[in-house]
């Protein structure tokens, strides 16, 4: 590391009480991301050139969640969750005697942007010591509380435990974020800190005093309150969500997509969709979807890793789920469910169709009621149908089977075998007639 590159603890080992959850808060989901990793994004957006995350023990996934981001990203357990100066020391190993700015992250603030980040960074490279970011507080409890003296300058954190009703009354919070000017700054802070206080904790927060004692400058830096939104419960989870949606709703018209009711789809933190895209009410894209330009995308549909090429039309009330794939000019009607399958270019399934496991040529028609029979109960099979084929409604295609090019197969057929291109296929029984039949059980019933 330079002089000047910073270091950012992640701090993410708190059990997250309040979310009464068997799940560590920090993997929470938002926009289909754990909270963590809205966080670590924030702090790469920021072009932070190391960063290093702080675990409870045992919280394994945490550590993957942490490396799916970067393979080579440390982790350090905090073996006991004694408050968030002691998390900070865990990670000591990390900033211990480095020169450059360290910069503390909370894990559960998932909604902070990384210019922030680079605010923080710009007022350590000018020379101050230690930075919180502050933030006016519709509903500042929970929050600690920033003190600041006559002249505007931060003297000190409370914790809302700690707080007289006085200090209560402070609007200006904490928002978790804090920077130390260097390594050395910081551990000789944190070796200060101690517990003597409402919960019995380390609390980070009390550097900001202890620093003002030790004449070093303190500053406080204000932040946008849908920035440093903490996720402690189910609730301010639901808020964040809200926040997120919206930001990226925005992002997505402003890229060039419609949005009939905004208000009413919702987005992953991946999302990716073209120009000129139509998405009706109620649409829910999960991780890993792209649109591309020129798509419609009906109300009522469900995606999940999914990719709809330009100008296909989807919906309504389709359900694309992993490696639905479609291609260009390609139309996939009401109550269509499609998983791990490729739809060549203007290739048709309308409606009330399972495509499981299966490769559907260039302008191939499916028709109505159709199932591709994958799974025999032990292992998934293919099902390949060829450029311009045919298949007939109420059919079921029973893999591994290929229908070849051009080929038909008839309405109602459970096709078993492999069907030659441009041959018919049919397994429908013979139908009787048998003429007047109708007229006279209707004679009968009515003489009765
Ligand atoms: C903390 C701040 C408070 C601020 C608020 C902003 C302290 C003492 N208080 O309160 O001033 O207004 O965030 O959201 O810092 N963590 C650990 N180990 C621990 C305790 C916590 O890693 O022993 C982690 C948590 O996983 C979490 C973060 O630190 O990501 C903050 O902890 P949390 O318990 O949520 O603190 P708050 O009460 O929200
Ligand atoms: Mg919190």
């Amino acid at each position: 590391m330079t002089q000047n590159s910073v270091l950012a603890i992640v701090l993410a080992a708190g059990k997250g009480t309040r979310m009464k959850s068997d799940i560590p808060k920090v993997m929470h989901a938002l926009a289909g991301a754990p909270l963590l990793v809205h966080v670590l994004a924030a702090a790469k957006s920021a072009s932070v050139e190391e960063i290093c995350v702080v675990v409870g023990p045992g919280m394994d996934e945490v550590a993957s969640a942490a490396r799916g981001l970067d393979p080579a990203l440390p982790v350090f357990v905090q073996p006991e969750q004694r408050g968030t100066a002691d998390a900070v020391k865990a990670a000591q190993d990390a900033f211990a005697g480095i020169a450059g700015p360290v910069i503390i992250l909370y894990g559960d603030t998932p909604l902070l942007r990384g210019e922030t980040i680079g605010r923080l960074r710009a007022a350590l490279a000018e020379g101050a010591d230690l930075v919180v970011i502050g933030f006016e507080a519709q509903e500042p409890t929970g929050y600690g509380r920033l003190l600041l003296d006559e002249s505007g300058t931060l003297i000190g954190i409370r914790e809302e435990k700690d707080a007289s009703a006085e200090e209560r009354a402070i609007t200006l919070c904490n928002s978790g974020i804090m920077g130390f000017s260097s390594g050395k700054t910081l551990t000789d802070l944190l070796a200060r800190i101690g517990n003597a206080n409402a919960k019995g904790e380390f609390y980070l927060t009390d550097a900001v005093a202890l620093a003002r004692a030790g004449g070093l400058d303190t500053r406080m830096l204000r932040g946008q309150a849908d920035e440093v939104l903490g996720v402690n419960s189910r609730a301010e989870l639901a808020q964040a969500e809200a926040a997120m949606q919206g930001r990226l709703r925005d992002k997505v018209m402003a890229e060039g997509a419609t949005l009939v009711a905004p208000e009413t789809v919702f987005l992953s933190h991946d999302t990716r969709i073209g120009r000129d895209v139509i998405v009706e009410p109620n649409v829910f894209f999960g991780p890993g979807v792209v649109i591309e330009d020129g798509a419609i995308i009906h109300s009522f549909c469900h995606f999940v890793e999914a990719h709809i090429g330009p100008c296909a039309e989807v919906g309504p009330y389709a359900r694309l789920r992993p490696g639905a794939d479609l291609g260009p000019d390609t139309k996939v009607g009401n109550f269509v469910e499609i998983k791990k399958s490729q739809l060549a270019e203007g290739a048709k399934v309308n409606h009330l169709t399972y495509i499981g496991d299966t490769s559907i040529g260039a302008r191939a028609n499916v028709g109505a009621g159709t199932i591709t029979c994958n799974y025999d109960g032990i292992a998934k099979h293919r099902t390949e149908i060829g450029a311009g084929a045919f298949i007939g409604s109420n059919s079921s295609l029973v893999a591994p089977v290929k229908i070849g090019e051009g080929a038909y197969v008839g309405s109602g057929s459970v096709i078993s075998k492999d069907v030659p291109p441009d041959a018919l296929a049919l397994t429908r029984s013979p139908q009787e007639e048998r003429p007047g039949w109708a007229a006279r059980f209707r004679k009968r019933q009515t003489r009765k």
